[in-house]
């Protein structure tokens, strides 16, 4: 019969990819939660409007990548394809802005976008988000890219470089909106059939099409960050002051106009020229407008998203695999040996050393290479005569050597003897 295969653009991460998981989310969560950022885990299915209300309807996300289905009853509900609209919408909700903690947010999760998947670009993919509502001081702006780098300083990724720019506000962008248009409009012949369309609708989202044609006629385009209004000069000001006091690297990118139209004053991307076309690893920016326009009290937001994948792709390119191996592996040769060890790892899992043990009576010489495999720092080996001896042999993978221990003092001593190297190689 023929197998069942995944959707195309979704994948399965292995047991064999999962410790590049681990190390980030387990990063993640360390520094998020050194910032002062809480966990919130919201549901990956939402009612549509929350999203075209939010992304904005003539946005590539809402128009063409987002799925949508009606359930039983007809109502139209939307796989996430990203985390903002879900905790704006759970931040109203719960009425949380009560809570003087839970203003600093953090969520990971699977997100879903209908694109043509390559290398970086997937239709299920990870992100890991973070928002936080209630402050408009640009010292926020500038410790949240801060925190980013942090947190990919501590991944060990280099090689990437933190974009700038402000979108300006309501006030200043609609007058630079008609500017924008006109640009367009006296060049609409030469742009993409997508583009002349969008020059009507939305046109601040042509600066996303990737048509080279397009891309070029845009390069001459007016810039909104050199009209942008007191206000919102002064804050970006700031911000740019900020990050130079914290040494945070940044280039300005005027072009750079994110997807999404919720965006306002400071937005940024995490650049890199190594993963092919897709150049950003993660991205956000301020919605200052957002909360109250979904429902919600006056307050101003701002917040990234890093896509998972990505960042993972960089970090295999650029460091050694994260391992993680087991303290114990346990050779089991002949029926006595093998219910003797059955309960020494027991004991031994129960007091917090990893232990994995050979089911299947293989000899003692692939039990050995399988050790080894695993990278086990220790084996402990039992056969049926040193049982009836009342020992087992004890080998440190590392230093190579062999001792003989008492059978019934085995568990102590092994804990010993980790918690006595582990504190030798800390010392080091
Ligand atoms: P975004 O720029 O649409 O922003 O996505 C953030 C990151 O998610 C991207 O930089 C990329 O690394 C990753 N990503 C996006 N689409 C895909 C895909 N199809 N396959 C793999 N990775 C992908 C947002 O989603 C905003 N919600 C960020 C934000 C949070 N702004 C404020 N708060």
């Amino acid at each position: 019969m023929e197998s069942i295969q995944a959707i195309k653009g979704m994948n399965d991460i292995l047991p064999d990819q999962i410790q590049w998981w681990q190390l980030v989310e387990r990063t993640a969560r360390t520094i998020l939660e050194n910032f002062g950022y809480r966990e919130i885990r919201t549901p990956i299915l939402e009612k549509t409007e929350l999203f075209s209300r939010s992304i904005g309807e003539n946005t590539d996300i809402v128009e063409k990548e987002m799925y949508t289905f009606a359930d039983r009853k007809g109502e139209w509900l939307t796989l996430r394809p990203e985390a903002t609209a879900s905790i704006v919408r759970a931040f109203i909700q719960h009425n949380l802005q009560a809570d003087p903690l839970a203003r600093k947010f953090y969520a990971m999760g699977p997100m879903f976008r209908y694109e043509r998947p390559q290398k970086g670009r997937y239709r299920q993919f990870y992100q890991l988000d973070a928002e936080v509502f209630g402050v408009e001081d640009p010292m926020l702006d500038a410790e949240l890219m801060n925190m980013l780098r942090v947190f990919l300083e501590q991944l060990g990724l280099s090689g990437v470089v933190l974009h700038i720019n402000s979108l300006g506000c309501p006030e200043c962008r609609t007058p630079y909106r008609s500017v924008l248009q006109k640009f367009l409009v006296e060049n609409a012949a030469d742009f993409c059939p997508d583009c002349q369309r969008r020059l009507h609708v939305n046109p601040l989202r042509v600066f996303d099409c990737k048509v080279e044609r397009c891309q070029k006629i845009i390069e001459n385009a007016p810039m909104l960050l050199d009209s942008i209004c007191e206000d919102c000069r002064d804050h970006f000001e700031a911000v740019r002051s900020y990050l130079e006091r914290l040494q945070t690297k940044y280039e300005i990118n005027p072009r750079m106009v994110r997807g999404l139209d919720y965006y306002m004053r400071t937005t940024f991307e995490i650049i890199t020229d190594r993963l092919g076309a897709q150049n950003a690893v993660g991205g956000g920016g301020r919605y200052d407008g957002l909360v109250r326009d979904l429902g919600g009290p006056d307050l101003p937001g701002i917040g990234f998203a890093i896509g998972m994948e990505r960042l993972i792709l960089l970090l295999q390119q650029q460091r050694t695999e994260p391992k993680r191996s087991p303290s114990m592996f346990i050779a089991l040769l002949g029926d006595r040996a093998k219910q003797e060890g059955f309960l020494i790892a027991q004991q031994l899992r129960s007091i917090g050393i990893e232990t994995e043990l050979d089911y299947a009576k293989h000899s003692l010489k692939s039990q050995m290479r399988r050790a080894d495999k695993l990278t086990a720092r220790y084996v402990l080996i039992l056969g049926d005569d040193e049982i009836l001896a009342g020992v087992a042999q004890f080998r440190d993978m590392e230093s190579k050597s062999q001792s003989t221990i008492p059978l019934d003092r085995v568990v102590p001593m092994i804990k010993n003897t980790i918690e006595n190297n582990a504190e030798t190689a800390a010392n080091d």
